[in-house]
């Protein structure tokens, strides 16, 4: 009786739904259409079908997905050889059958991959040629697999520090910066015809920014192809400016890319500390100062961050085609994981639907920006 009453609110909440984006006579998609792409990562309860509610919203709404987690390195090829599709497959079809613009996320990243790749039978670092090897088996399946199906892949993940240098990942001990143009020259090789992407975030920063302008440059010039930059887009209220998002996007552009916002949220919470960034090992305590709106958020805040956000997609209406793709980190913001990042346990409104699956007034205002274009 208790799980027929749970369906039948949701059912209602969605007839409401679907009345707010039909009222406005278009949902996102639609004014966004011919804009760029309007995206949303899909987690398991989304691809497996039990999340009906976010289904409802995610095929009104968006027209292109990114899998959050489950075509990692770590859920596809947990162990050497053995490589596991289902739910990556899953994914796919769901997006083939919906129409949308299919992201892989993301083939070589420091974090969430098996112990296996680097290590040799004595738990020693492998040898290059052999990390080379593993690289290249795994790029070359996972891109195989989908070849002609997913339109482009987050080769390489969060690769470079704010000052521009580095990171110091198992990838760069072993390999030095040469990992970088080896992935991509691997996922091309598998797909000629797949868009390759370098993603990253807060790359606002002036010295990571430089960075990755050298190495767009670096992958030019050596012929290796580089479609797009994803700006992952994980911002706050308190930074960074629309200056600094502008001129990054101005950087890239004229490095020859298009530039792809691919993990959008916008933390309504106060920041235990300035630049946080998105490295999934940050972690602060809990502080009760720190988590302001479990009971809701005052009309002031939320007037700041509906401004806040419209600022966000002013600029990217700035740029059709250069940025040609938004993509939302999540679909509401009970289901995002900034409600446990940078501090666990927090209750965040970073996203354009809230937790009744209702579209928020910021929705309205994209809609209507869209249309003045
Ligand atoms: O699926 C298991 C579940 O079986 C288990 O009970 C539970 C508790 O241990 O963990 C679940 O896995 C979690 C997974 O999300 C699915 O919810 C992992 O622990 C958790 O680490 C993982 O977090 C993801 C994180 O990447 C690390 O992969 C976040 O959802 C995801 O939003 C986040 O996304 C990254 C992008 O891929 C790259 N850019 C930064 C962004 C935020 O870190």
């Amino acid at each position: 009786m208790k799980n027929k009453k749970i369906l039948l609110f949701t059912l209602l909440l969605l007839s409401c739904n679907t009345l707010f984006s039909q009222s406005s006579g278009k949902t996102l998609k639609d004014a966004l259409k011919g804009k760029f792409y309007i995206g949303t990562a899909l987690n398991l309860g989304q691809i497996s079908g039990k999340d009906v509610a976010d289904i409802d919203v995610i095929k009104q709404n968006f027209n292109a997905i990114v899998a959050e987690n489950c075509m990692k390195s770590m859920y596809l090829q947990p162990k050497e050889g053995e490589f596991d599709f289902a739910d990556a497959d899953k994914f796919v079809t769901f997006g083939e059958q919906n129409g949308m613009w299919i992201t892989g996320h993301c083939l070589i990243w420091h974090s969430q991959l098996p112990r296996w790749f680097f290590i040799d039978e004595n738990g020693n670092n492998v040898s290059p040629e052999t990390l080379k090897a593993r690289m290249k088996s795994h790029i070359s399946t996972v891109v195989g697999q989908y070849k002609g199906r997913i339109k482009g892949w987050d080769v390489v993940n969060e690769a470079i520090m704010e000052d521009g240098s580095y990171r110091k990942s198992k990838f760069y001990e072993i390999l030095g910066e040469e990992f970088i143009p080896l992935a991509f020259q691997y996922a091309q090789e598998a797909d000629p015809n797949v868009e390759l992407y370098y993603n990253d975030y807060n790359e606002w920063y002036p010295g990571k920014r430089a960075t990755v302008v050298r190495l767009i440059k670096t992958l030019k010039e050596r012929g290796i192809r580089i479609d797009a930059i994803g700006m992952q887009g994980h911002v706050g209220m308190d930074g960074p400016s629309m200056e600094e998002y502008e001129q990054t996007i101005l950087d890239y552009t004229r490095a020859g890319v298009k530039v792809m916002v691919t993990e959008f949220d916008l933390s309504i919470l106060p920041a235990p500390r300035q630049g946080v960034g998105a490295d999934i090992s940050t972690n602060f305590a809990y502080q009760k100062e720190l988590n302001p709106y479990t009971e809701g958020v005052p009309d002031s805040a939320s007037t700041a961050w509906t401004n806040r956000m419209s600022d966000f997609f002013k600029l990217f209406l700035k740029y059709p085609g250069k940025v040609s793709r938004v993509t939302m980190w999540g679909v509401t913001d009970g289901g995002s994981w900034k409600n446990g990042f940078p501090v666990r346990g927090r209750t965040d409104y970073p996203l354009l639907f809230d937790r009744k699956y209702q579209a928020k007034p910021v929705v309205a205002e994209i809609i209507r920006l869209a249309e003045k274009k």
